[in-house]
C-alpha cells in the first residue's frame, strides 16, 4: 500500500533560498513529499513570495499581534498543525521556537543552520568564524530542541575558508552547500530512514556517532571516516 505522500511545512523569516530549493525539487520529482504550507513571522518575507508562486499556502502570523510569545507560538503552530505535517523544516526562521511547542513534536522539528555545531551557535555565524580563524566552516542541519541551535545533529556540509574571505563570501559558499545539505537530508526523513530517539538521531535504526557528511559533489551524505571523524 502506498503511503500518503511526506507532508512538509516550512518556517521562514527571509529570502527563503533553501524553500526555493525544496519547492524546485518537489517540482523536480526528486524530493518525494509535498508543502503542506509556508509560515512566516514576517508577511513581507520572500520566503512567502515564493510560496505563493509555487501555489503552497503561505502564512504570515505577526508577533506584534500578541501578548507574547507563548502566545504567538501557540498560535503559530496551531496553523503549521491545520495543515498536518509530518515534519516541519525551520530554513532561514529567525525565533527561537518555544520549548512548549518544541516538545508536543518530539522528532518532527528540523533546523538548518550556518555553522558546523556545535560551534557557532546564535547569530552572525559567518562573522564568528572569521573571527575565530578556522580554516573550516560549513552548514548542519539538526533536530530542533528548546536549546537555541541546541539539538541533535543530523547532517553537516563542510566549505573551506579561503584566504581574503569576508562574511559575504563566506556566507555565500556556505549557503551553496545548504541547499543540497538540506535536501539530502529530508530525502532520508522523507523515506522515513531518520529517527529522534532521545538525544540520539537513528538512521536505518542504528544511532549516529558523529553528523553524516554531505559529498564534495553535493550528491550524498555519508557517514564520516571513522578512523579521524571530523572534531565537530
Ligand atoms: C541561511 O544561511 C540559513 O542557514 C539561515 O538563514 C540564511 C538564509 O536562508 N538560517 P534562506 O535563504 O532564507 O533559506
Amino acid at each position: 500500500m502506498d503511503r500518503a505522500p511526506f507532508r512538509i511545512a516550512v518556517l521562514a523569516s527571509g529570502t527563503g533560498s533553501n524553500l526555493q530549493a525544496i519547492i524546485d525539487a518537489i517540482a523536480g520529482g526528486h524530493l518525494p513529499a509535498q508543502l503542506a504550507g509556508v509560515f512566516s513571522d514576517r508577511p513581507a518575507a520572500p520566503a512567502l513570495e515564493r510560496a505563493r508562486v509555487a501555489g503552497v499556502p503561505a502564512v504570515a502570523v505577526r508577533p506584534r499581534d500578541f501578548a507574547n510569545r507563548l502566545e504567538f507560538d501557540e498560535h503559530l503552530f496551531s496553523r503549521v498543525d491545520s495543515v498536518h505535517p509530518d515534519l516541519i523544516v525551520c530554513a532561514g526562521y529567525m525565533r527561537l521556537v518555544s520549548e512548549l511547542a518544541v516538545t508536543a513534536r518530539p522528532g518532527r522539528m528540523i533546523n538548518i543552520h550556518p555553522s558546523l555545531l556545535p560551534a557557532f551557535k546564535g547569530l552572525h555565524t559567518h562573522r564568528q568564524a572569521l573571527d575565530a580563524g578556522v580554516a573550516e566552516h560549513g552548514a548542519s542541519v539538526h533536530f530542533v530542541s528548546p536549546e537555541l541551535d541546541g539539538g541533535p545533529v543530523i547532517a553537516q556540509a563542510r566549505v573551506l575558508v579561503l584566504p581574503g574571505d569576508d562574511e559575504a563570501t563566506l556566507a555565500a559558499r556556505v549557503l551553496r552547500r545548504e541547499h543540497p545539505l538540506l535536501l539530502a537530508t529530508l530525502q532520508l526523513l522523507a523515506h522515513r530512514r531518520l529517527l529522534l530517539d532521545g538525544n540520539r538521531v537513528l538512521l536505518d535504526g542504528q544511532p549516529l556517532a558523529h553528523p553524516l557528511q554531505l559529498t564534495d559533489d553535493n550528491a550524498t551524505l555519508q557517514p564520516p571516516d571513522p578512523i579521524n571523524p571530523p572534531a565537530y
